[in-house]
């Protein structure tokens, strides 16, 4: 797709006022189109027919950029409910959390506080969390928190961009603690000074870091619906005799059902990430930016009941 319409969608990512409108018809994008439905109850028959596959998930309670306090302990709590559910229903998920949908953006101290209440929790149930990367100007914060909090609790990953300069540099840092790195590409719209921006030089920096991170031996997920990094990592984890069992490819919720279902019956580990909530409009306005033919399912949730 041309960088215009990228940034054209990337651009209305970020329109409060349309912000508010999706969420008000946000009923009729919902479940089984791109998110699994406006409330995690809705999400769990897409959860568990994906666990009959032997597909495993990771949710996600939709809503970032919180700048309200009492929001962002509702979104804790939701978030706690969730794992509690997972539990009780035994479902086979992990859960991902977006930091400025706890308070990163109001005050530290709050968002470290709620990731606690989050991580004791899911300790307790045994239910992995992994904080997403937001934008570059929250990159340093988050990998902050997480190492700090990864020295606390075991069951807490992170996710490193390909497209930032940096990212090479923070799995070096990072690799002492032996963490769980879901590695993506990158979703924002970045300034040329932190990252690459073009696709071919995102590309081989991700080649680069699934490299690097495979060769630690610790278990990490490569995330992406592109063919030809799926087949790299395959042919690399080949060559290096890398088991199955030490990575996994993650994949968007509603995107190349096909594959990850090929990927799961070749022996791969595949886990599928399903956000679900009302406040899906960013993360919709995010996958038409990548794709502008991810609308086809926004058309088929329209006119669905
Ligand atoms: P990309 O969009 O570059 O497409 C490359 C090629 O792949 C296309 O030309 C096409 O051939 C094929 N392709 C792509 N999508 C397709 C589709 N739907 N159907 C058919 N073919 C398709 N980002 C971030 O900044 N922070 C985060 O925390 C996360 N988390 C995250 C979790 C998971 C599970 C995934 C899959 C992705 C993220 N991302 C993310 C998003 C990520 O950074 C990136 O923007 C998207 O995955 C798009 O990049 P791809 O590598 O998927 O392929």
């Amino acid at each position: 797709m041309d960088a215009l319409s990228r940034d054209f969608f990337l651009f209305l990512s970020k329109n409060r006022g349309l912000n508010y409108m999706a969420r008000r018809w946000g009923k009729s994008v919902a479940s089984g189109t791109i998110i699994g439905g406006i409330d995690f109850e809705s999400s769990i028959p897409h959860i568990k027919r994906l666990n009959e596959k032997g597909i495993q998930v990771t949710v996600d309670h939709l809503g970032e950029f919180v700048t309200d306090i009492q929001v962002a302990k509702e979104r804790t709590q939701e978030c706690i409910t969730t794992i509690q559910t997972i539990a009780a229903e035994k479902l086979d998920t992990q859960v991902s959390v977006k930091l400025t949908s706890l308070g990163l953006d109001i005050d530290i101290n709050l968002v470290r506080d709620h990731m606690r209440d989050i991580l004791r929790e899911a300790t307790k149930h045994e239910v992995l969390v992994t904080i997403d990367m937001e934008n570059e100007s929250r990159c340093q914060a988050t990998l902050d928190l997480f190492t700090e909090l990864k020295q606390e609790f075991k069951l807490v990953g992170t996710v490193i961009q390909a497209y930032l300069f940096r990212s090479e540099n923070d799995l070096n840092d990072l690799n002492e603690h032996q963490p769980f790195i879901r590695l993506v590409k990158g979703a924002y719209k970045e300034e040329a000074s932190v990252a690459h921006t073009e696709k071919q030089d995102i590309s081989e920096n991700f080649k680069k870091l699934i490299q690097k991170q495979l060769e630690t031996g610790i278990y990490t997920a490569v995330a992406t619906h592109d063919d030809s990094m799926i087949q790299y990592t395959k042919q690399l984890a080949e060559e290096l005799n890398i088991p199955k069992d030490q990575f996994e490819f993650q994949m968007l919720y509603g995107m190349r059902a096909k594959t990850q279902e090929d990927l799961k019956a070749e022996g791969y580990n595949v886990r599928i990430y399903m956000p679900y909530g009302d406040d899906w409009y960013g993360y919709f306005m995010r996958r038409l930016a990548e794709k502008p033919s991810n609308i086809s399912f926004a058309l088929k949730g329209l006119t669905k009941k």
